[in-house]
Order: structure tokens, then C-alpha cells, then sequence
């Protein structure tokens, strides 16, 4: 992990602006694992009401601990999902530039329009992209050949050529099969790919988690070069908050499936609302600073059979009477952000519940 350096010091888009139309619009997306074990149904709800808009040149972070349903979510964006993951209600809408598409409202999407082109998606564990026993070359052609106006093969590996030199990779990358190339390499490689046709929206999960810092370092600045170069909107997943504060401009913590918070990332980390989140950006290392972290008590809950109320009751220091029937509702709280939590917005408590803001906190 890399030490809290200036929050949100890559924002160039603190709060978006509403007379700019969003790129990707998601409404009370709702994905679940749906399950037959031996004839007992069983749902696992991963991503549960989610409801998030990405504006042009936007750089978007997902927060969140382990199983709390990042990869489901941005799965769902990409359009990526295979059984047992159900669309179970929403919709996942695309403003491409000369391009509207609806993922799963209406007929079946023609995904195959729009990937790599306009929409790409980096898939966490970096070599999945890659098939191993093929030379990296063979992955330029078979994704990128088709979308980008070439006169001829030659032609088309200039392009390739010239793109995996923006991202320091050598021209010899491409006879090289996946196995031979380090993982910082590999990372890179799969980075060039899912830029080289420069996409209106870059979807990208852990795309640095393995790394070490170095190298971590060193592939985050060339995919917010890559990003601003060719003015696209990412989509960055991880749980790393230290690299949250570093690259991303607005930043959307998820807990159980849920959406709890969202802010310009700057304003997040200034004075967080909800406890998950104070939690997550009090627990950073600071320079200096030798103060012993408080862990949070409890484990992370069973997507099969989360809690009733606010999921994070049973964990919460400050949770309340009301916490344990009621679903905290996800409004507007300051410009620019939204908050999912009862003590941070007393007045989205409802009336008549006994005992309403008595503490059950242990
Ligand atoms: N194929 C599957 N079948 C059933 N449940 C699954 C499947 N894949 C993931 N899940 C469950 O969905 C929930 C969300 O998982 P997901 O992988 O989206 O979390 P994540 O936030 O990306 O975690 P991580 O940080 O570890 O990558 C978890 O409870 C997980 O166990
Ligand atoms: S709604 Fe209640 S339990 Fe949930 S985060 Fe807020 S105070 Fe805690
Ligand atoms: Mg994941």
C-alpha cells in the first residue's frame, strides 16, 4: 500500500457539471447470483440499488473491503456477466459519441459494436485478457484489427507500435507470448489493449493490486496520461484508498452490495459522512503519525442473507434503533454528494418508530 499523499490531486472534475450530458448512467441497478443448490434457491445480492452517473473525461473510483460487490457491479457495467449473475432490475445506459446504448432494457445489446471501440474493460487478474499460448500480437488483431482504419497489416502495427510506446513498452512485446513478460509487462500490455482504439469509457478492476509500489506508481501515472490524451472516462476499481486519493476525481464507496457514499474525492476524504467510510480513511497510514488503527469489529455480511435496515448496522459504531429495520435511503447531502446513513442525515428518518435514534451500538 502507498502512503496518503494529496487527496483527489489528479481531480480535474471535482463535481460534475449538469448541463454536460453523463457517458454512463446507471439506475437502481440491481445484479444477484441467482443459485440451485440441489432445488434451494439461493440469491447472493451483490450489487443491490446502485445508481451512479460518469460524466466525459471523468475518472470514477469504486471503494470498498473484499466481497462487497465491486467486480459484480462493474461486471454488470461492462456487460459482462454469465450465470449464475442476473440482471434482476435497472438499466446500464451509454452515451457514446454518436452512439446510445441500453444494456438491458429493450432488445439484447450488439456488444460487440461497441467493445474495445468505445467501451473496454480490464478485468481484474490481468491475465485473463491474454490467452497464453498465443503471442501478444495475436491479441492486437484479434481485438483492435477490426476497429481501427488501417490500409494494411503493416499499417495497423504502426499504430500498435506507436501506442505501446506511449506506455513504454519496446515493439518486442508483441512476439512475446504472456508467460515471458513480467507482471508489471503484462499489466501494461493489457493497458495498452484496452486503450489502443481510444475508448470513450475505460472500465478497469485492480488493474494494479499484484503490483509492487514501483511499478504500481509508475502504471498509474501512464493510465491517467493514457486517460487524458485520449479524453476518456475511466471507471477505476479498488480498494486501495491511497490510490483512490491519488487518481481519481469523484469516488463511490460501496458496502454489501450497496452504494453508502459518494463525493468529489477531495471532499470524501476531507470530512467523510458515513462511518464505513470514516473508518476506511481513518484507517490510512499517515507519515509520522503512530497513533494505533482501530479495526472494525465483526465480519463483512452474507450477500445471501444480509442484515435487515442498514447493512453495516451490526458493525456500526453509531448505529441506532432505526438502523436495524429501516434501509437508510441514498439522498443528496452537500454539493456533489450523497449518503446512504440516518445519523449522517437525521431528517431521512422515518416517523413512528419506537425508540428511533436510541443506540444499539456495543
Ligand atoms: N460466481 C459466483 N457465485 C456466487 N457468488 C459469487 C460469485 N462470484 C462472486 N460471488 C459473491 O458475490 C459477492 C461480491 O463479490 P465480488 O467479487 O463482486 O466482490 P469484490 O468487491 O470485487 O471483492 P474483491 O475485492 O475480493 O475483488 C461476494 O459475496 C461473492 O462471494
Ligand atoms: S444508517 Fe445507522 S447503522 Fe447505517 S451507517 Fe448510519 S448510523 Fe450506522
Ligand atoms: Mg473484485
Amino acid at each position: 500500500m502507498t502512503t496518503l499523499t494529496q487527496p483527489g490531486a489528479g481531480a480535474a472534475m471535482a463535481t460534475p457539471d449538469a448541463s454536460v450530458r453523463p457517458v454512463l448512467s446507471v439506475e437502481d441497478l440491481r445484479a444477484y447470483y441467482v443459485l440451485d443448490l440441489f432445488g434451494v434457491k439461493r440469491e447472493v445480492r451483490a450489487v443491490d440499488d446502485i445508481s451512479i452517473r460518469i460524466m466525459p473525461n471523468e475518472i470514477y473510483g469504486i471503494a470498498g473491503e473484499s466481497s462487497s460487490g465491486k467486480t459484480s457491479l462493474i461486471k454488470t457495467i461492462a456487460g459482462a456477466i454469465q450465470p449464475p449473475l442476473t440482471v434482476v432490475g435497472g438499466k446500464v445506459h451509454f452515451d457514446f459519441r454518436g452512439k446510445s446504448i441500453d444494456l438491458y432494457s429493450g432488445a439484447p445489446a450488439d456488444l460487440d459494436a461497441i467493445r474495445w471501440r468505445h467501451l473496454s474493460y480490464i478485468m481484474q487478474g490481468s491475465m485473463n485478457v491474454l490467452n497464453p499460448v498465443r503471442r501478444v500480437r495475436q491479441a492486437f488483431i484479434d481485438f483492435a484489427a477490426r476497429h481501427i482504419a488501417a490500409p494494411s497489416r503493416r499499417a495497423f502495427e504502426e499504430v500498435v507500435v506507436a501506442h505501446l510506446d506511449r506506455l513504454h513498452l519496446s515493439p518486442h512485446v508483441l512476439d512475446a507470448y504472456p508467460h515471458e513478460l513480467s507482471g508489471g509487462m503484462r499489466q501494461r500490455v493489457t493497458i495498452a489493449l484496452a486503450t489502443v482504439c481510444k475508448p470513450e469509457f475505460i472500465i478497469a478492476d485492480e488493474p494494479t493490486t499484484a503490483l509492487d509500489v514501483v511499478v504500481q506508481k509508475r502504471v498509474l501515472a501512464m493510465i491517467r496520461e493514457v486517460q487524458r490524451e485520449i479524453g476518456s472516462s475511466l471507471l477505476f476499481v479498488t480498494h486501495d484508498m491511497s490510490v483512490h486519493a491519488n487518481l481519481c476525481d469523484r469516488l463511490g464507496i460501496m458496502y454489501a452490495g450497496r452504494l453508502v457514499e459518494e463525493g468529489a474525492t477531495s471532499d470524501l476524504f476531507a470530512s467523510p459522512k458515513h462511518p464505513y467510510t470514516q473508518h476506511l480513511i481513518s484507517s490510512l497510514p499517515r507519515i509520522g503519525d503512530r497513533t494505533p488503527r482501530e479495526g472494525l469489529k465483526g465480519t463483512p455480511p452474507n450477500l445471501a442473507d444480509p442484515p435487515p435496515g442498514c447493512r453495516f448496522h451490526p458493525r456500526c459504531p453509531m448505529a441506532m434503533e432505526v438502523c436495524r429495520t429501516v434501509v437508510p435511503p441514498f439522498v443528496t447531502a452537500g454539493k456533489g454528494r450523497r449518503v446512504a446513513c440516518f445519523a449522517a442525515e437525521p431528517e431521512t428518518i422515518p416517523d413512528g418508530i419506537a425508540n428511533a435514534t436510541r443506540s444499539i451500538a456495543a
